[in-house]
């Protein structure tokens, strides 16, 4: 049964197939309204989320299908013991696809090695969010038409933000990409991901703790959040989490065609006051998701057989 755990999970071909789907969906969504007719897609969040649940039951509404949905590990038999995979294989007796997430790295991988039914990882831990990737790809596909040759730079909690993990892994796979990771000392990029998906690959990167003096020479500023539950201790958090604040005043040493992006959600690394700037594209990425999730949930239903 094939799942989706990491963005490695889908080749290169099925990334660019997937934002063909969408974009077909956003042309004539009227089309797709029906194709999940009486399938039922399981949301299972065992950690706070917004945009992520939300877009995955609305992506699964608008292809005709409906949805079960745990929210919290408290309000679940999670809160009695149960097991990922003990959870995994009676969740697959009620429903034809799951999106789980969950704050432990590998739970996912857990969920798909045990149910029946595909598994998409919504989020594990500090590891990874392959589906966060898909709508970051979708939207720097749609802002700048091409993926070749960006200069990206990846700004905030590179430690533990998962997203930036899972868009590494995808964004090195075009050619003639250049990476410039710019971030506290200790929330550099973990060395699993720099060697993996750059150093053993010959990718060129940079490692900076300076926003200002990198923003000049970038195609897309990613922006993230500094992880404060991944923390061990409260203080540190404190000191960090101002590290970056991106203001109008930084972004004018930016360049004109800047994509400034964002998973979200945002604390204080974006002011406010730069949203109403063109190339702010945080909320946009916010609607690609849901197209993308729609996109890789027929794949995976009609993979399975299920469509
Ligand atoms: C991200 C996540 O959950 O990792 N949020 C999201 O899914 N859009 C980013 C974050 O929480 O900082």
């Amino acid at each position: 049964m094939r799942s989706v755990i990491d963005v490695p999970d889908l080749s290169l071909e099925e990334l660019d197939q997937l934002m063909d789907t969408a974009e077909d969906i956003i042309s004539h969504p009227d089309s797709y309204q029906d194709a999940c007719r009486r399938k039922k897609l399981a949301t299972l969040f065992f950690e706070p989320s917004t945009r992520t649940r939300l877009s995955f039951e609305a992506a699964m509404y608008e292809l005709g299908g409906n949805v079960l949905s745990v929210t919290g590990a408290n309000t679940s038999s999670a809160a009695k013991g149960e097991s990922v995979a003990d959870t995994a294989k009676t969740v697959s007796c009620y429903a034809d696809i799951i999106a789980m997430r969950h704050p432990k790295e590998g739970a996912a991988l857990v969920a798909a090695n045990n149910a029946t039914v595909p598994v998409i990882n919504a989020g594990d831990g500090g590891h990874c969010h392959p589906t966060q990737t898909l709508a970051d790809l979708l939207t720097i596909r749609r802002e700048k038409g091409h993926f070749s040759g960006l200069t990206v730079g990846l700004c905030g909690d590179l430690k533990f933000g998962r997203t930036v993990h899972s868009l590494i892994h995808a964004l090195c796979r075009y050619d003639n990409m250049h990476f410039v990771l710019i971030s506290p000392e200790e929330l550099k990029v973990p060395s699993y991901v720099k060697n993996d998906a750059l150093k053993n690959k010959g990718i060129p990167y940079e490692q900076t703790t300076s926003l200002e003096e990198a923003i000049g020479s970038l195609d897309i500023l990613y922006m993230t959040r500094v992880q404060r539950e991944r923390f061990f201790n409260e203080e540190d958090y404190l000191r960090l989490r101002d590290s970056y604040i991106l203001t109008p005043e930084k972004l004018r040493l930016a360049r004109p065609d800047l994509c400034v992006m964002h998973p979200l959600p945002r604390v204080n690394e974006i002011s406010v006051a730069v949203d109403k700037d063109p190339r702010a594209c945080y909320f946009k990425q916010v609607l690609n998701g849901k197209y993308m999730r729609m996109a890789l949930i027929l794949m995976l239903l009609r993979e399975a057989g299920t469509l």
